[in-house]
């Protein structure tokens, strides 16, 4: 089998709905200091880029977890495998993500994030696939793209933990050889 890669969003594409959201962000949360978790390691590209483009003061924290299950679809059973560096107590969080699939990950995160006390928290995701979606508890404040299920990698999305690097988002794709 060999794997190709179809280019579904450019780096243009992705640069320019960046800056959308950024400015979004920038105005809802204005006068206060974004506390940004991003949720590695899928959503570092994006949080990084998003982050050079906001105006007013950021910090950063990162988590990250593992989600039992197989590896196309998630449980939502999801394991702190590094936890919050820092308390968002009373804080003004935006959490990062790379994609909503079937949205157990995000419920579960918002679940664990929410009993921490923040004065606010926010959903960012750069990639939303809704068709998949089985857990509806939770809602994404800002959406980069809205894309068909198909299974996407490139700008932080792996399959193996390859491709992470692609500076577009692409559908991979297996073709017999
Ligand atoms: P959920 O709990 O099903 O919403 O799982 C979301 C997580 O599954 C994401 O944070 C990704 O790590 C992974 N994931 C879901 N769809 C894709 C995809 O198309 N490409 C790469 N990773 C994906
Ligand atoms: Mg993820």
């Amino acid at each position: 089998m060999k794997e190709t890669v179809e280019v579904l969003i450019s780096e243009q594409g992705i640069a320019k709905r960046i800056d959308e959201i950024a400015e979004r962000v920038s105005k809802d949360f204005e006068g206060k200091t974004i506390s940004l978790i991003c949720v590695l390691k899928g959503g570092v590209m994006f949080m990084v880029d998003l982050a050079k483009k906001l105006k007013q003061t950021v910090e950063f924290d990162f988590l990250d977890i593992s989600s039992y299950g197989n590896s196309t679809e998630s449980s939502g059973i999801i394991k702190i495998d590094k936890d919050l560096e820092n308390p968002i107590t009373g804080k003004h969080v935006l959490l990062v993500e790379d994609i909503i699939d079937s949205g157990r990950t995000l419920a579960h995160l918002h679940r664990h994030l929410w009993a921490q006390g923040p004065a606010e928290l926010k959903i960012c995701t750069l990639l939303d696939k809704p068709d998949r979606r089985v857990d509806h508890s939770i809602t994404p404040d800002y959406v980069g793209f809205v894309i068909p299920d198909e299974f996407v990698v490139g700008y932080g999305l792996d399959y193996a933990q390859r491709y992470r690097n692609l500076s577009y988002i692409g559908i991979l794709r297996f073709n017999e050889e």
